[in-house]
């Protein structure tokens, strides 16, 4: 989504207006620091890009725009929950692959994303081909074009990060794919959801043994351990 100056001062009004001038100072800062993100690393995050404008989307009405996790936020979360070393995370609808870059960081053994949109799997494949090389040399990554709600979780994979990526429906079919996985190979794993509007909807099709909620910078987190 491009911006102009003057939609940009239009918007920072109506946060005001909406949201206070604190949360919105906060959110400014959140903006900036994603924005040099790319800047410094010479990445392709930052941009939005809405549902109608993505190339390809999964025939199910209820799924969202590309809008990027904030690295700050997600690399707070990943401290606090210092999750065990060599885990592999999979991001549901991954996007440019914001997720895959900050979790990588935190010795994950593998990151892998799934996302829909063939553009948006190019840009998060480049993200990660650039910020690995750089940072993360021990951690591998795959992009994989895959509608999430038909994805067979696999045996390795303990920690499934959503960040609201569609609707009740299909989020149900996900989460009951990762209990099938979780009852087929029993092992620790974590859902981290950020934005968690769903949330009732994994207490419903799963049992999570602890429910956890964390907030940082504005950002609410869900976290679902299994036992
Ligand atoms: C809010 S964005 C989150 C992007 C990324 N996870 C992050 O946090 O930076 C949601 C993404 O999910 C993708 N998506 C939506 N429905 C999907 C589905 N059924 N299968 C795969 N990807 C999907 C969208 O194309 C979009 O890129």
């Amino acid at each position: 989504m491009n911006k102009t100056p003057l939609s940009l001062i239009r918007a920072f009004v109506a946060s005001v207006r909406k949201n206070g001038l604190a949360n919105t100072l906060q959110y400014a800062r959140t903006l900036a620091y994603d924005y040099f993100f790319d800047l410094r690393h010479g990445l392709d995050t930052f941009s939005w890009v809405a549902r109608d404008a993505l190339d390809a989307t999964p025939a199910d009405n209820d799924t969202a725009s590309y809008q990027p996790t904030p690295v700050r936020p997600l690399r707070s979360l990943l401290q606090q929950l210092s999750l065990p070393r060599e885990s592999v995370l999979v991001d549901f609808g991954c996007g440019k692959g914001r997720v895959l870059l900050v979790a990588s960081e935190f010795a994950f053994r593998e990151v892998r994303g799934l996302e829909y949109s063939p553009a948006l799997c190019r840009v998060a494949d480049r993200n990660c081909r650039r910020y690995f090389a750089q940072h993360s040399p021990d951690t591998h990554f795959q992009v994989l074009q895959s509608d999430a709600k038909n994805y067979p979780v696999r045996e390795d994979e303990t920690v499934f990060f959503l960040f609201n990526p569609f609707g009740a429906e299909i989020l149900e079919r996900v989460i009951e794919n990762i209990q099938k996985s979780l009852a087929d190979n029993p092992r620790r794993a974590w859902i981290v959801y950020l934005n968690p509007l769903h949330r009732d909807v994994i207490n419903q099709v799963s049992d999570p043994a602890i429910e956890l909620d964390y907030e940082f910078g504005g950002y609410r987190f869900a976290v679902f351990i299994y036992e």
